[in-house]
């Protein structure tokens, strides 16, 4: 069902905005953020279209895991339509974990970074990011761990709520508005071209650059140990692995 007051508040708390809240759609409940975007992308949605559900009965995550969607966490997806060039099209994922963990802090200063967006406090996981391409649009979906109580089943990485570290309950609506105005904010980075704005924002939230981590890529089984340096102006890893100096341009971290 959708909840169309939610709709009227947040269509009017994003009017500052330049990218995001052409369209609201929000949902107590619907199976998956990411396919309500695929049908509206597939009927040419407008351009800063957002969706958010109070719960998700089939959410999904990166490499076709589920995402634990009760009530008390967020789920929202994006729609943006936009043409980048293929490898700055690594920068939108950054740009979407740098306005994930901004939000974050102002409640859990700690918050940091984990390549290429994760948001973890105390190294578990509060948020994940993931992006689908169809065409010339975007579409981002983002789920925060912010009420929520208690998390049931098996997670590759320790999850937790803002709720759980702080004790204290938050307005979703108002973490909804900031977190739209942080990615309006540096959305409009990526637009005008000014990458190393959002690498050095990126940077020095991350946790991830000069440690050793393991590296783990889903498609392929085993893992390996290597040295993240730095991370070049597309956004990929530069590490020292056993094969000398490499780009990583996809897999997992793990500390
Ligand atoms: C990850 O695996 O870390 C990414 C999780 C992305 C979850 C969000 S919740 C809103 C949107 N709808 C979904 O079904 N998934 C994304």
């Amino acid at each position: 069902m959708r909840l169309e007051n939610k709709e009227k508040f947040i269509t009017k708390s994003l009017e500052s905005c330049k990218y995001l809240g052409s369209e609201v759609i929000y949902y107590d409940r619907t199976d998956s953020t990411m396919e309500d975007a695929r049908k509206l992308i597939e009927q040419q949605a407008a351009d800063g279209s957002v969706i958010i559900a109070e719960q998700q009965t089939a959410g999904k995550g990166r490499y076709n895991r589920k995402w634990y969607s009760p009530l008390g966490g967020i789920y929202l997806s994006l729609i943006l339509f936009r043409e980048i060039e293929m490898q700055k099209q690594g920068l939108l994922s950054l740009t979407a974990g740098v306005a994930s963990c901004e939000t974050i802090k102002k409640y859990l200063p700690e918050a940091e970074i984990k390549w290429p967006n994760d948001v973890l406090f105390k190294e578990k996981k509060i948020s994940g990011i993931l992006i689908e391409k169809l065409g010339n649009y975007y579409s981002i979906g983002t789920g925060i761990n912010t009420n929520t109580e208690k998390f049931e089943g098996e997670f590759l990485l320790q999850p937790t709520s803002i709720y759980l570290e702080t004790e204290k309950e938050i307005d979703n609506n108002n973490f909804i508005i900031n977190f739209l105005k942080k990615f309006d904010e540096n959305y409009d980075l990526l637009a005008n071209h000014e990458y190393n704005a959002i690498l050095e924002k990126w940077k020095s939230m991350s946790l991830t650059i000069g440690r050793k981590v393991k590296l783990r890529n889903p498609m392929i089984k085993g893992e390996r140990e290597i040295d993240i340096i730095n991370i070049d102006n597309n956004g990929f890893l530069i590490a020292e692995t056993e094969k000398g100096i490499e780009k990583i341009i996809s897999g997992e971290i793990f500390y």
